[in-house]
């Protein structure tokens, strides 16, 4: 380390998004990362350039600043976590707990639960189809994720509205008002982690092809998850992939409603075009726009340094439209070939554990949808959620379609 810059004395360009909407921040910051590589913002610095946004997501020397948050059970004085969660934990504990939970997340471990993705999917539907209009927020994609979660961890799927209700209250984390949220937010927590570790006890007893059985029977080297791991794990699974799925369901079908041409070839050919809408969606319109870092250290990465404690915005968003990366970028184009994965799903060691999973119940989804409607166009302008979310997409999406004669049974 010599004489680098500091960051934060080099006279960087502002990427100032104020009232502007998400699309348009988009545009903005792609905009922006022609001009440099690093924005100030009102947080601190962001990387906008698909190299350095993976570089700095590489880097472990910048963690995670959810580590900033409770994300556990919260001790009363201090309102902090008395429980790392892997969200937020880094070094040898990231490591440990990545290393015995990542058998469980594989693609074939998602493709179990295939047909059950399938078939909420195609009850979703059926309950709307013959009106020929609906709100896909309310009627497909809130309640899509959950049911889907219950059986992924072996849960009854009657208790979906328990996982719901809890999901909800422990979200609140994010809604910046602590205190008032607190008291919900612990109740969850405990009621949450009480079933857990009794459902720990009943899948001991019995097996099943299920996450949870995985995680109870994941060993490596001796080394065992404890109850209380499996319920921080259980609690991460529903926080952080319940509506992560749920709005990028959303911000797919708001662009194919808005691009009817596009709708049209995946109507055409769902099995060979919904693998590529899903990334191209992702990478057109994520639901998670960026993550941030803060440095653990002073850390000089292109000759600039990041003194320690600094907030760096990786701008996943802007990085997914970066031109030196992708040809084309501005357009929304399923059929494209990428030169590169989308980074909507981030890089890294916290890189997301449910991302096959995820993938998994896109593709259904858009598989059941595309093999039943044959045309889809915005009844109404879709209305989107505060572009401060941290997970965005549409607030309501109102949508006219009409059903392809004989509809494909699942
Ligand atoms: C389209 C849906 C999803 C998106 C866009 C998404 C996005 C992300 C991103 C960007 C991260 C990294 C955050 C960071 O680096 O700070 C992440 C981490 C994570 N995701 Fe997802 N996610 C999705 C679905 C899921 C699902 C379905 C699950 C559950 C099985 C899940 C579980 C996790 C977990 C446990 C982590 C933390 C991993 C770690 O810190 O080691 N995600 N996700």
């Amino acid at each position: 380390m010599g004489n680098e810059p500091s960051v934060l004395e080099l006279d960087l360009p502002l990427l100032d998004t104020t009232g502007l909407d998400r699309a348009e921040s988009i545009v903005v910051a792609a905009e922006l990362s022609e001009a440099h590589w690093l924005a100030r913002t009102d947080l601190g610095v962001a990387v906008l350039r698909y190299r350095d946004v993976t570089a700095v997501l590489r880097d472990r020397r910048f963690h995670s600043a959810l580590s900033r948050l409770p994300l556990g059970p919260m001790d009363a004085e201090s309102g902090l976590s008395r429980r790392p969660s892997i969200l937020s934990a880094e070094g040898d504990e990231h490591t440990r707990l990545r290393r015995l939970v990542s058998p469980a997340f594989t693609p074939s471990a998602a493709n179990r639960h295939r047909p059950t993705m399938r078939r909420v999917a195609t009850s979703l539907l059926d309950a709307i189809v013959d009106t020929g209009r609906c709100d896909f927020i309310a009627d497909i994609c809130e309640p899509y994720p959950i049911p889907i979660i219950c059986e992924v961890l072996g849960a009854p799927a009657s208790d979906w509205r328990l996982f719901s209700d809890w999901a909800t209250d422990i979200f609140k984390i994010f809604n910046g008002n602590l205190e008032e949220d607190h008291p919900a937010i612990e109740r969850a927590s405990k009621e949450l982690d009480a079933y857990v570790a009794a459902l720990v006890e009943e899948r001991r007893a019995s097996l099943g092809a299920d996450l949870l059985s995985d995680l109870i029977t994941a060993e490596e080297e001796g080394d065992r998850l404890s109850v209380d791991e499996l319920c921080m794990l259980v609690r991460a699974v529903l926080m952080a992939g319940t509506d992560t799925t749920r709005n990028q369901l959303g911000c797919a079908m708001a662009l194919l409603a808005q691009h009817p041409d596009q709708w049209a070839l995946l109507a055409g050919d769902p099995q060979s075009l919904v693998p590529r809408a899903v990334e191209e969606t992702m990478r057109y319109l994520g639901a998670v726009r960026a993550t941030v870092r803060i440095a653990s250290c002073d850390v000089v990465y292109n000759d600039v340094l990041f003194p320690a404690g600094v907030a760096v915005t990786a701008n996943l968003a802007a990085a997914n439209r970066d031109l030196g990366v992708f040809e084309t970028p501005e357009r929304f184009d399923i059929t494209a070939e990428r030169a590169a994965e989308q980074l909507t799903f981030g890089s890294g060691i916290h890189r997301c554990l449910g991302a096959a999973l995820a993938r998994a119940e896109l593709q259904e989804a858009l598989t059941v949808l595309a093999e039943s409607l044959e045309t889809v166009t915005l009844a109404e302008p879709p209305t989107w959620k505060p572009p401060r979310f941290g997970i965005w997409g549409p607030a309501s999406l109102a949508i006219d379609f009409t059903i392809r004669v004989p509809r494909v049974d699942p």
